[in-house]
């Protein structure tokens, strides 16, 4: 199966969009919240025809041809991570259901598109709609939905409830800004290191990581295009999981190293390759085929192994211990092209 483009008949035999077309065929947005908030307290929400819904325990979302519903604490996580990374490359699945297709430009909210048996059933449907209208919606959909005490990016050991109805907020949470260094964490200008008085204590799992700093003396001229700092350190004391920050950039290649505890909150269908460098203790991940969601492995790193996910799966991680993860990525906007027309291959390595 082919990777879906604007105009692909895979889409509008799911249903045209709603609304009226823009120029490059992705529908513009009606209001995006309907309403008084229910009896819960909870906006409804809309994409097209996509309805959202909120109660003291599940997300519940219907569309012509059928409804789902997920735990309300799984779908804030996922749908944090998918606000906070703008919809990532490829494919951020809440769950084998629900979820988004990046385009980059337009996304595609879909349910049921990568299930075998919704397609099969023509139960599946698929809006795409412009970037920005779409991240609107599930901007206020976050922070209307996450009650006082909860916040989506924390382990689940460190964080309050998600359930009930609805109570306070925690806008400052879902609001984070996601680490993006433009060069390299340290150098002047750009993302600084992590400390106590920055509001960055070591974590509870990390209280052993050696805090030094490397030295660094560059020759004369140099100052400021040289600088090196410590990543593990770095690590220790990120308050957030599942969350991959850009700390160095050269070129397409990025380093996205995250702290991982608990589950993945999203299944991710990559759109081209991507490597990890498991740095510390342990997980599992199962991987699934990107476009029916069968099962094709499952793989178990431990601290030092490296393992590349190919462009045509889906995965979901498991981290019984906070853990430090690698993850690289190439940032390349004619990767999923490449990959979806045969010029590049799925897998990044042959054995
Ligand atoms: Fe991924």
């Amino acid at each position: 199966m082919s990777t879906v483009t604007n105009d692909s008949p895979l889409s509008a035999a799911s249903g045209a969009p709603s609304g009226a077309a823009s120029p490059n065929g992705a529908a513009e947005l009606a209001p995006s919240h309907e309403g008084e908030p229910n009896a819960h307290g909870y906006r409804k929400f809309s994409v097209g025809e996509l309805h959202f819904e909120r109660d003291e325990f599940f997300a519940h979302i219907s569309w012509p041809t059928g409804e789902h519903l997920m735990s309300v604490d799984a779908f804030l996580r996922a749908l944090q991570r998918d606000v906070a990374w703008n919809f990532f490359y490829g494919i951020v699945n809440f769950d084998g259901v629900f979820g988004t297709m990046n385009h980059y430009g337009t996304v595609d909210v879909f349910t049921g598109r990568y299930n075998d048996a919704y397609r099969k059933a023509e139960l599946d449907h698929v809006e795409t709609v412009e970037t920005e209208a779409v991240r609107s919606v599930f901007v206020e959909m976050l922070d209307d939905w996450t009650n006082e005490g909860f916040d989506p990016f924390a382990s689940p050991s460190e964080t309050g409830s998600a359930f009930g109805d609805k109570h306070g907020s925690n806008t400052a949470a879902v609001t984070r800004s996601r680490v993006a260094a433009t060069r390299m964490v340290s150098l002047p200008g750009d993302e600084q290191i992590r400390d106590d008085a920055g509001g960055h204590p070591v974590n509870r799992q990390f209280t052993d990581v050696a805090q030094d700093e490397p030295e660094v003396r560059p020759e004369p001229g140099y100052e400021g295009r040289i600088g090196g700092f410590n990543l593990a350190a770095y690590l220790s004391r990120s308050p957030v999981t599942w969350n991959p920050s850009i700390v160095s950039v050269c070129r397409d290649s990025l380093m996205c190293p995250t702290t991982e505890e608990y589950i993945l909150p999203i299944i991710h269908g990559n759109d081209r390759a991507e490597w990890f460098v498991l740095l510390s203790d342990e997980i599992t991940w199962d991987i699934e085929d990107r476009d029916s969601g069968a099962k094709r492995a499952r793989v178990t790193m431990k601290a030092g192994d490296v393992s590349a996910m190919p462009a045509d799966i889906r995965h979901q991680g498991y981290a019984p211990k906070r853990s430090m993860l690698l993850v690289w990525e190439n940032a390349s906007a004619e990767l999923p092209n490449l990959i979806a027309t045969g010029q590049v291959p799925a897998q990044p390595v042959d054995f």
